[in-house]
């Protein structure tokens, strides 16, 4: 394998660094830009104007296609070879050799946790898994059918009312609590939701277990018995959680720093992430592939599936992604998985629909040359099931994960002097100046 940490020679600064000469045709004048890493910056076209008062030149990007928002030392993606990796590390190796635990410390610290660092994180976190008992009147309050989603997303922002010190976000100590508040209660809550919409009790979480563990007695425990769950499920649920920890700029980080931007706390941060992820197009798709398939239902009836989605009916859920032109890595790394799993579940009927459409869409024109190929969220849901799961449960399984990211994003806007209240323009489109009517003046 290439080493990432591969010197930047001179010949591969000199091209990515270096100037952009751009040459207005409305009034022949031209502009020389500094290129910074194969970037240019927006404010640099500002200069470039039509007339002395003019505003200046704008990007126009309406989904962010191409823009950078920050630097981040995250996370890398390369879209085209399928590559994944948090700081530095393949998503691979981290998946085979590595908890969630300390991938989460990898995120937000930079570096893999030595076993003292490892301990103190695990503490950390562990010390804060219980939620003040309002918290469950809350959960509570809610229907017996409310999806987990926004549960979980009030709850989390209503963790900002029990801890109003979180607003001291330029405290270190303050945050590093407020960190290990989220990565402990979110399990809890995500439990509970679960407890809620069975009708069952909630369940405390217990000293000494395992963050996975404890998350699965506290969702699945029955009130009076002693639960263990299978170890093969305690570990696919671990690398699950280690796959889908961070993914660069998506639209729920985005979302998060864009809302952190304004200086307000974490727990409102992450329920804005929340939110954003809850929708169909991003962390919401693995309930929608469940939806799919069990609406597909049978083998026989996935040449017509496919046939609507190429006459734009419908969308193939779980299959495109923004950045991945070529393979998902962690859709393949799920793929593997799903043998072991089914090992001790029992295989899933809907894993053979699955891999049909799959199949069937890898060698069709429509999704061949729009370069669409299965991601995370083709197969998670599957597994997710597998656990034991309702398929409205998989987004918020999701976010149990992503929180690890989204508070590594959080820590280094925090820290960023570069990063200041994001605030885009845009192109207005509407009228001119006009009055009021006569007929609406005087009345
Ligand atoms: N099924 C059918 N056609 C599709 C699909 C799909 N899943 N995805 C994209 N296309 C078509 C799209 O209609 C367009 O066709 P045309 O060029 O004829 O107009 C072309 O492919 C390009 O798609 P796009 O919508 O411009 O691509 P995008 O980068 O804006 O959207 C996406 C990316 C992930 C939102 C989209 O592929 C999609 O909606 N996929 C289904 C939902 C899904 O699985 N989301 C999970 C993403 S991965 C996890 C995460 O981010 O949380």
């Amino acid at each position: 394998m290439q080493s990432s940490n591969a010197p930047v020679t001179a010949a591969s600064k000199k091209q990515k660094n270096g100037t952009l000469t751009v040459t207005d045709n409305r009034t022949g004048s031209q502009y020389e830009l500094p290129i910074e890493s194969g970037t240019v910056r927006s404010t640099d076209f500002r200069k470039i104007k039509s007339e002395p008062d003019d505003f200046g030149m704008i990007m126009f990007d309406p989904a962010y296609m191409n823009t950078a928002s920050c630097r981040s030392s995250i996370t890398f993606i390369d879209g085209d070879k399928g590559i994944l990796r948090y700081r530095g590390y393949p998503i691979e190796q981290l998946a085979e050799w590595c908890t969630f635990l300390e991938v989460a410390y990898l995120l937000v610290h930079g570096e893999l946790p030595d076993k003292d660092q490892l301990a103190d994180w695990t503490r950390g976190i562990a010390e804060h898994i219980q939620v003040h008992e309002n918290l469950k009147k809350f959960m509570d309050s809610f229907r017996h059918d409310a999806h987990p989603m926004p549960m979980l997303m009030g709850a989390v922002a209503s963790l900002s009312c029990f801890y109003p010190s979180a607003k001291e976000i330029f405290d270190p100590p303050e945050r590093q609590m407020n960190m290990y508040r989220l990565l402990g209660k979110t399990p809890t809550l995500v439990a509970y939701a679960y407890r809620h919409s069975v009708g069952k009790p909630y369940v405390d979480p217990e000293v000494g277990l395992g963050y996975v563990e404890n998350f699965m007695q506290m969702a699945f425990k029955r009130p009076g018995q002693k639960y263990q769950p299978d170890p093969v499920l305690v570990r696919a649920l671990d690398i699950l959680l280690v796959l889908q920890a961070d993914h660069e700029q998506n639209c729920s980080t985005s979302a998060l720093r864009t809302v952190a931007s304004s200086q307000v706390d974490p727990y409102c941060s992450v329920a804005a992430a929340i939110g954003a992820l809850f929708g169909p197009l991003h962390g919401g798709a693995n309930e929608a592939v469940l939806l799919m398939l069990d609406e597909i239902d049978s083998i026989v009836k996935v040449p017509a599936f496919i046939k609507e989605v190429k006459e734009g009916k419908r969308k193939l859920m779980g299959f495109g992604h923004r950045i991945y032109k070529n393979f998902d890595p962690r859709a393949a790394i799920i793929k593997k998985m799903a043998d072991q799993v089914f090992s001790v579940t029992g295989s899933n009927p809907k894993l053979a629909i699955a891999m049909e459409l799959e199949r069937i869409a890898l060698q069709d024109d429509y999704f061949v040359s729009r370069r669409l190929y299965p991601n995370v969220d083709f197969y998670s849901g599957l597994l997710y099931q597998a656990l034991n799961f309702p398929a409205a449960f998989f987004p918020v399984l999701f976010a149990m994960s992503r929180m690890s990211g989204w508070l590594a994003q959080w820590e280094e806007l925090v820290q960023d002097s570069e990063q200041k209240i994001a605030r885009p323009r845009q192109i207005y489109t509407g009228h001119e100046l006009r009055n009021v009517p006569d007929a609406f003046r005087y009345r």
